[in-house]
């Protein structure tokens, strides 16, 4: 047993007591009622770095929630690693559908985790995984073995889109100068298939809202006379995809990049069962654009999607109505070279324009962010690439991911270095769903794994 393995089975139960007393506060930045939650769970994080070794650690205030930033300067000749993180959940509901209380984190064996899984909201995303670099560093201190510097910056608003952050990022550019960004907010193919996410999508999301009379009226009196705004809105968003699934706006795919045969052969290499798949979602068929693999549809393409509609009566029994407007929040994931600022207007005169005369069209657009794509050429990922090798006994697999942390484009613009994307959850964790768990194996795997990737970008950059 070597350093890290001997000190994870010492420690192993405090790991998991800490980070169960974490997901015990309800950090949900996108309802207000949460605020004191939040603001908690920032305090909670600036204590543990305290204890894990970092020598200044502070509460930067923001217009929104705070911000932390940590770090261990050691030499400034030797290397810095910016670790991101958010500390912010999504909210749990539909609380129905949870087996335990969202906020009363429980351990239970599932058959992918034989080890045990801590289901709560935030297990994976992003507390679970945040904190295992914080126990990483805690070790590499504790341990002195620390081999070079490390900054932390750990976020509350990344689920309603890192408004602050950008801004602070833009404002602190040098007190965050680092030679490479670590981030374990992804996930891995299987835990007995490890893999380094490369890129991640854009995301453009906006509401739209459909008028038609100025007030409900009785679908017997006006119905077949006045335009239900239900009935456009539905007509609308049908016509926003043709027959092979393509997104009809003009323009929509002008910047897209068409991957190679070559990479199109390189990704088909991955682990992935099409079976298994549609077995874990319960469907028959899987459903996209034509021409596109499974893993490709939900990587390398740009999509659209309604994320919710609404609109006129859904109370019980029946009331016959006309509603005066109906809603739809759409979200399109980009991939690289597709600017959001720019789709977000593609839209809105797409939308516009296909509105009949008898409803008016509002369109707000939400937040958004550019997608990434890493190299893979480059002392990071080969750093990360080693450390993977070194505790799974397998080389990890480069993927491109379908989700999005909209603030990395950023870290690259402002802060020049490359991000490299460490997740260790699972797509069956069940992140934004109800019972989001991380497997126990996980937690400790990434714990072991991290300090390798600290100690192989030392070793590279010299
Ligand atoms: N950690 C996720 C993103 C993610 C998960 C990327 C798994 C790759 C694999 C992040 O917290 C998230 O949920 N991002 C949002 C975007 C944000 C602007 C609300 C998303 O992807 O919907
Ligand atoms: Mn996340
Ligand atoms: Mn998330």
């Amino acid at each position: 047993m070597n350093s890290i393995q001997s000190y994870l089975k010492e420690h192993k139960d405090r790991f998991l007591n800490e980070l169960i007393e974490l997901l015990k506060i309800p950090s949900i930045s996108a309802d207000s009622a949460y605020e004191k939650d939040v603001i908690k769970t920032a305090e909670v994080i600036k204590v543990s770095l305290e204890d894990a070794g970092c020598e200044t650690v502070e509460i930067c205030k923001t217009e929104g929630y705070p911000i932390i930033y940590g770090e261990k300067i050691i030499d400034d000749s030797l290397p810095t690693v910016l670790v991101y993180g958010h500390y912010d959940v999504q909210p749990p509901d539909p609380l129905e559908l949870w087996n335990s209380a969202p906020f009363e984190p429980v351990i239970e064996k599932t058959d992918i985790h034989p080890e045990g899984a801590i289901f709560a909201r935030g297990a994976c995303d992003d507390k679970g995984q945040l904190y295992m670099h914080v126990k990483a560093v805690e070790f590499m201190t504790a341990t002195n073995q620390l081999p070079c510097n490390v900054k932390f910056m750990i976020e509350g608003e990344e689920e309603v889109g890192s408004k602050s952050l950008s801004t602070f990022v833009k404002n602190n550019s040098d007190k965050l100068k680092n030679d490479v960004i670590l981030i374990s907010d992804t996930g891995m193919i299987a835990k007995d298939a490890p893999s380094i996410t490369t890129g991640l999508r854009g995301l453009s999301y906006v509401e739209v809202e459909v008028t038609g009379p100025n007030r409900d009226l009785h679908s017997g009196l006006y119905g077949g006379a006045v335009a239900n705004p239900i009935n456009i809105l539905s007509k609308m968003i049908a016509s926003l995809h043709d027959e092979n699934n393509r997104i009809t706006i003009p323009g929509f795919y002008e910047k897209v990049e068409e991957p190679s045969k070559e990479d199109r052969a390189e990704m088909a290499k991955a682990p992935f069962n099409l079976e298994d798949y549609k077995d874990a979602l319960d469907i028959d068929e899987v459903y996209g654009e034509t021409g596109y693999t499974t893993n490709e549809r939900n990587s390398i393409r740009p999509t659209l999607d309604v994320n919710g509609i609404w609109g006129g009566y859904i109370g019980e029994g029946a009331k016959t109505v006309i509603a005066s407007k109906a809603y739809a929040k759409i979200s399109m994931r980009l991939v690289p070279n597709q600017d959001w600022e720019e789709i977000t207007k593609l839209f809105t005169t797409h939308f516009k324009n296909i509105a009949p005369k008898a409803v008016k069209v509002k369109v707000t657009p939400h937040h958004g962010g550019q997608g990434y794509v890493t190299p893979i050429d480059n002392i990071g990922y080969q750093a990360a690439s080693r450390a993977y090798q070194t505790t799974f006994g397998k080389i990890p697999i480069p993927q491109r991911s379908g989700g999005s942390i909209p603030i990395v484009a950023l870290f690259e613009q402002e802060l020049k270095s490359k991000t490299i994307l460490m997740g260790f959850g699972l797509d069956s964790d069940a992140i934004h769903s109800p019972n989001e768990h991380f497997g126990i194996w996980n937690y400790l795997k990434g714990i072991e794994t991290i300090p390798y990737f600290y100690k192989y970008f030392t070793e590279l950059f010299k």
